[in-house]
């Protein structure tokens, strides 16, 4: 009997894998060599029949060609599947379009209003600063002259962070510092003294947070801007001045604008500045000569220094400058909305 010519099999078995090109071909090639009645199957199992000097070395040829076209096949079909799917790219992928644009970003309507107005008091030679978010409630009340109890605190309903002490001060001890989210910029009137001496002029633009409910013109979030100025002899005309030449300046210079009597326990005197707007007087910030007390308490001498502050909401000039009528507008997040700014100027 011949033995099986192992080389003549491989040889074959390359050929025809090569020119296999698809699954069902690959299929028919593997029955044809490795299926039960594969060609190399029948000579694994003619091996015992061969006699017993040509066993071994047959037997192993066998089997190591076996490994080889089980690896070959694999590779093979590796392959045809890589090429398929390069075909199947090609054809449903056009290189040549254009790229899809990804939405591009921009700047915030009230960040818009916000830069702007530093933009006038910048020119008007005001520094611009910034402080915390979370406060002390000596710096956003006591330390103003709204001291706890006092009812001029239920002007700004608070966000606390710490809560009340459950158990309350010790008879006579001072209650215990509670951190909030500020209610109004005006704790970096007391700050900003601490670190610094006169001539003052700031700005300090930032957000502030209500615990209230939001209608048309309020929002439980809103962005502030806090003005401190304090030197030797300034005067109430110089807050009239500045104050009347900012709103000229944002809005326009022929704005009517009547300053009266406000009350706030960080100013003495207090004052609100109104703007005739649509036929009607509209109040767009509150203002007043800084309080004695607070001059004082920040180690100058209040019979030498004299200064002024003021705070207005930015989002009430953000709705000046572009028409909106309701505040929510601005934090609902809608993008037809938020869309009909891209490109406006600061
Ligand atoms: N902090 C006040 C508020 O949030 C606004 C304000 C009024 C600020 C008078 C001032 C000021 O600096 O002098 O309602």
């Amino acid at each position: 009997m011949a033995l099986p010519d192992l080389a003549a099999l491989e040889a074959d078995a390359r050929r025809e894998l090569a020119a296999a090109s698809d699954a069902a071909a690959l299929d028919g090639w593997r029955t044809r060599y490795l299926g039960r009645k594969g060609r190399l199957t029948g000579v694994l199992r003619g091996v015992r029949d061969l006699p017993a000097a040509d066993r071994p070395a047959i037997g192993k040829g066998a089997n190591a060609l076996k490994g080889t076209l089980e690896a070959a096949f694999d590779e093979r079909r590796e392959a045809l599947l890589r090429g398929a799917s390069v075909a199947q790219a090609a054809a449903s992928v056009d290189v040549t379009l254009p790229a899809r644009s990804l939405p591009q970003g921009q700047l915030h309507p009230v960040t818009l209003t916000r830069r702007a107005m530093e933009g006038v008091f910048r020119e008007m030679g005001f520094d611009i600063v910034e402080g915390p978010e979370v406060e002390w409630d000596s710096y956003n009340f006591d330390r103003l002259r709204i001291p706890r109890d006092h009812p001029a605190r239920d002007m700004w309903d608070t966000i606390w962070i710490d809560p009340e002490d459950a158990g309350g001060p010790a008879e006579g001890a001072e209650p215990p510092p509670r951190r909030l989210l500020r209610t109004h910029t005006s704790p970096m009137q007391i700050r900003y003294l601490e670190t610094h001496r006169p001539p003052i002029r700031v700005i300090v633009p930032g957000a502030c947070y209500r615990y209230e409910a939001t209608d048309a013109t309020h929002e439980w979030m809103l962005t502030q801007i806090e003005g401190l100025v304090i030197d030797e002899g300034v005067s109430f005309p110089n807050l009239k001045g500045t104050l009347e030449s900012f709103v000229h300046r944002f809005l326009g210079p022929d704005l009517e604008t009547r300053f009266r009597c406000d009350y706030f326990p960080f100013v003495e005197p207090g004052a609100e500045l109104g703007i005739r707007w649509g036929g009607r007087w509209l109040e767009v910030l509150g203002a007043g000569m800084v309080h004695p007390e607070i001059i004082e308490a920040a180690g100058l001498d209040p019979e030498r220094y004299t200064g002024f502050a003021f705070g207005m909401g930015v989002e009430r000039f953000a709705m000046l400058r572009y028409g909106i009528d309701d505040i929510r507008y601005f934090y609902a997040n809608d993008l037809r909305f938020l869309e009909q700014f891209r490109g406006s100027a600061t």
